[in-house]
C-alpha cells in the first residue's frame, strides 16, 4: 500500500459464483479493512420484494420498499433486513432466481448504489459485485475482475448449497449461474463488466488461498 493512512478501495467485480465473497472476506481480514458483500445487498431487496409478492417493476410499491428498508451487516458479514439475518433465505434458489431481474430495476440500483458510496466514503473497503469499478467506485484505488469456467464455477456452488442443506442439482445450479450472467450482462443499467483498468484473474485453476495472494500481491502487501 502506497500510504496507508489514507482510505482506500478495493473493487472486486466478476460473475456469479467466481469466488469473490470468499476471496474478498479473506482480503479483508488480512488488510484489517471493512468487506461489503454489495450482492447481498440485491438479494435482500429481492428477498423482501418476493416475501411482499411484488412484482419486479418501477412504482410506488417498489419505492416504498426501499424507502422502508434498512440494510447492516453483523460481525460475520450476514445482512441484516431492518435489523434481522435472512442468511439461509436470500442464498438460496428462490433468490438466486429472481435477483437478476429486481437488481436491473433502476430504482433498485440508485439506492444500492448510494449506500455503497456511502459506507466506502467512511473507510477502507473491499467490495464485490458487478459494476463496483465500473460505476460505483470508478476510481477505486485497486480493482480486479474474476473469472472462472462455469463447470468449475457449477461444481463450486452445488457444493456449498448442499452442504447448507439446499436440494439442487448441478443442471439447476448451472443453469442459475449461466442465466444470471446473461441478464447482469446484458442489462442496460450498471451491467456487469470488466472495467478498462481492472486486472483480470482466471480462478479456474487456483485455490482460494492463491487467489488471495493475487490480490495482495498487487496491493504489495506481504502476508
Ligand atoms: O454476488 P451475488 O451472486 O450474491 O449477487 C447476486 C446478484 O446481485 C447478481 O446476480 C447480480 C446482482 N448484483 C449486481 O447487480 N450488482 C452488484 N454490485 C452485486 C450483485
Amino acid at each position: 500500500m502506497e500510504n496507508s493512512s489514507e482510505n482506500f478501495i478495493i473493487a472486486l467485480d466478476g460473475g456469479s459464483g467466481t469466488g469473490k465473497s470468499t476471496t474478498a472476506k479473506l482480503v479483508a481480514k488480512t488488510l484489517g479493512i471493512t468487506y461489503l458483500d454489495t450482492g447481498a445487498m440485491y438479494r435482500a431487496v429481492t428477498y423482501v420484494a418476493l416475501q411482499k409478492g411484488l412484482k419486479a417493476e418501477e412504482g410506488p410499491a417498489m419505492d416504498e420498499l426501499l424507502k422502508d428498508l434498512t440494510l447492516g451487516f453483523d460481525s460475520e458479514n450476514h445482512i441484516l433486513i431492518n435489523g434481522e439475518s435472512h442468511e439461509q433465505e436470500i442464498r438460496g434458489m428462490l433468490v438466486s432466481n429472481n435477483v437478476s431481474i429486481y437488481c436491473a430495476l433502476p430504482s433498485v440500483r440508485a439506492a444500492m448504489t448510494a449506500q455503497q458510496r456511502e459506507i466506502g466514503k467512511k473507510q477502507s473497503c473491499i467490495l464485490d459485485g458487478r459494476d463496483i469499478g465500473t460505476v460505483v467506485f470508478p476510481d477505486a484505488k485497486y480493482k480486479f475482475f474474476m473469472v472462472t469456467d462455469v463447470a468449475v464455477r457449477a461444481e463450486r456452488r452445488l457444493k456449498e448449497l448442499l452442504e447448507k442443506g439446499e436440494k439442487v442439482t448441478y443442471e439447476e445450479v448451472l443453469k442459475n449461474l449461466t442465466e444470471r450472467d446473461r441478464l447482469d450482462s446484458s442489462r442496460a443499467n450498471a451491467p456487469l463488466k470488466k472495467a478498462d483498468d481492472a486486472i483480470e484473474i482466471d480462478t479456474t485453476h487456483i485455490s482460494i488461498q492463491q487467489q488471495v495472494q493475487k490480490i495482495l500481491d498487487y496491493v504489495g502487501v506481504v502476508a
